[in-house]
């Protein structure tokens, strides 16, 4: 499905990157493989560098081709570093980082952003959200959060909020829309890595158990990365601006109970 193609992973050293950069490999694919932590297996193309900063990512972003056919932004946090840092990494750092890239990603290449359910709350804060992703660049976050009235234990799901909001802005701004990037995000639901048992120390056992059980299981990483490895494919040529839920449902289960359906 991706003969030929390169992709720009971040988050490979771990859980749903490193399933999807595996995958990409065996689909034909070239990966450049982003991470802050050394892969299992290190491969050739293993950039180490932490995209939490300006100067973090400026050092990844030298170090990148001047042409790919997609970025797969996959690294994240669960909120246990508090919102600040979160919120650098899941979102204002995640989008300083595909700004910089876009211009290298080639015409009809793609962004995929792993968002997740516990974004499912941006239209309810709309406003916050519109404001937060309003401020350009990267900026200084805890002013931000300040403005915003952003308490510390809220930074994961605001994150994420503020990450499938820009993904519909981003799909129709020149700096994408211009050379027909599309912009797309995924949001799982629970998934078995090793950020699902910070999710149990930041949003409790019962709201990760009542999750699972409404549909059935958690995810694994191999559910998770043919859809994002979909989204950076031909075959998504006129999927632009979307989130597709990748949760066996639970998107589904809530909505029906927030909805009353
Ligand atoms: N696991 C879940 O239940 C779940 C659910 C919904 C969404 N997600 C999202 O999926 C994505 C991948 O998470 P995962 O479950 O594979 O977790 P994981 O912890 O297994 O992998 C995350 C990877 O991101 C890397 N990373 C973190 N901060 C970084 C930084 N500053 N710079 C570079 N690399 C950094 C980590 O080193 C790690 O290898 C995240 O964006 C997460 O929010 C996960």
């Amino acid at each position: 499905m991706n003969l030929g193609k390169t992709f720009v992973i971040t988050g490979v050293s771990s859980g749903i990157g490193a399933r999807t950069a595996e995958l990409a490999i065996a689909q034909g694919a070239d990966v450049i493989g982003i991470d802050m932590k050394e892969p299992a297996s290190a491969g050739n193309n293993f950039i180490k560098g932490d995209l939490s900063s300006p100067a973090g990512i400026d050092a990844v972003v030298k170090q990148l081709p001047q042409r790919f056919d997609a970025l797969l932004n996959v690294a994240g946090v669960s909120g246990k570093i508090g919102a600040e840092a979160t919120l650098a990494i899941n979102f204002y750092g995640l989008r300083a980082f595909t700004e910089a890239l876009a211009p290298r990603i080639r015409e009809g290449g793609s962004v995929v952003n792993v968002a997740s359910i516990a974004g499912y709350g941006w239209r309810a804060n709309l406003d916050r959200a519109k404001a937060m992703v309003g401020v350009q660049g990267f900026p200084d976050i805890k002013a931000v959060m300040e403005k915003n009235g952003v308490g510390n234990e809220i930074g994961y799901p605001l994150s994420k909020e503020l990450l499938l909001l820009w993904t519909q802005k981003a799909a129709h701004e020149v700096l994408f829309k211009g050379r027909g990037i599309r912009v797309n995000a995924v949001s799982p639901g629970p998934v078995e890595t090793q950020i699902l048992k910070e999710f149990r120390s930041v949003l409790g056992d019962e709201r990760v158990d009542s999750d699972i059980s409404r549909v059935g299981r958690a995810a694994t990483a191999s559910d998770i990365a043919p859809v994002i490895l979909f989204l950076a494919s031909d075959a998504a040529r006129w999927i632009n601006g979307a989130n597709i839920a990748n949760d066996g449902g639970l998107e589904a289960s809530i909505n029906a109970d927030v909805l009353g359906f």
